[in-house]
């Protein structure tokens, strides 16, 4: 089945006083607010187990924002599938566009990396999505079915039915400027129909697509009202309780 997620990426922000702020007032207002969708967070990796600590019950899902295409040995400053496996964290997100941007990485190490993270049992958010300049030159269906191609069709039916799938334009992130709700439902749709091409309809209708890309308080409710539009994941109003809330009920208008 579908699942309804609204997930924050925190990026490199807030020291470990806000983070545990931040994390604590999360708890209070899940405690307070049953909420429609699962609410997932991916805070810095130096911050996972505190999560974990506080969020005992798994209210609250942990992601990595990144972990390593390696197994384990002499990779300084990465983390890997197993750490994340032994500190019993939900997953990682595999592939946001800063990650490529400013670390090279490309869709044959996502593979990698989401084969690795499965074979763990941790939950990938496989992130695509094209520049701005893709898109005005009109490529961005070709380029969004590329990417997940090479990324995640050598997966089997059971492993890619157990990914979720973020679509984030790269000109949409931390702009301000959010793809249309139209915009955005027209590569969703795109991405489930590539996934139902190869592996039938009942596999792509189990997948949760996620769409980010400046998702605000005022925004939420209309993109996740679209027919292939499952959640978010968040980045700027993820840092912010009352904005995180209010986008967590965009699901349960
Ligand atoms: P913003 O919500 O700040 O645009 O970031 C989106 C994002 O990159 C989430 O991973």
């Amino acid at each position: 089945m579908r699942r309804k997620i609204v997930a924050g990426n925190w990026k490199m922000n807030k020291n470990v006083i806000d983070a545990q702020q931040l994390m604590f007032q999360l708890l209070q207002y899940k405690k307070n607010n049953p909420a429609s969708c699962e609410v997932w967070i991916a805070p810095p990796a130096l911050y996972l187990l505190m999560a974990k600590d506080l969020y005992e019950n798994n209210e609250i899902g942990i992601f990595a924002q990144d972990m390593s295409a390696h197994e384990s040995g002499a990779y300084t400053g990465e983390i890997s599938a197993d750490m994340l496996e032994s500190i019993e964290a939900t997953g990682a997100i595999i592939g946001h566009s800063e990650r490529r941007q400013y670390h090279g990485e490309t869709d044959a190490h996502c593979n990698q990396k989401v084969k690795l993270a499965l074979d763990k049992g941790l939950t990938p958010i496989y992130c695509n999505g094209e520049t701005l300049e893709q898109r005005k030159a009109g490529q961005h269906l070709e380029v969004v079915k590329n990417q997940t191609e090479v990324a995640l069709f050598t997966l089997s039916a059971e492993e890619i039915k157990k990914v979720v799938i973020a679509y984030e334009p790269i000109w949409a992130i931390g702009t301000g400027e959010t793809a249309t709700p139209a915009q955005a439902q027209e590569i969703h749709a795109h991405i489930r129909s590539l996934i139902a091409a190869k592996y039938g309809q009942e596999v792509a209708d189990e997948i949760s697509i996620l769409y980010g890309g400046s998702v605000k308080p005022d925004n939420a409710k209309e993109i996740f009202s679209q027919p292939d539009i499952d959640g978010g994941l968040i980045g700027g109003a993820a840092l912010k309780i009352d904005d995180f809330a209010k986008i967590i009920e965009g699901f349960n208008a």
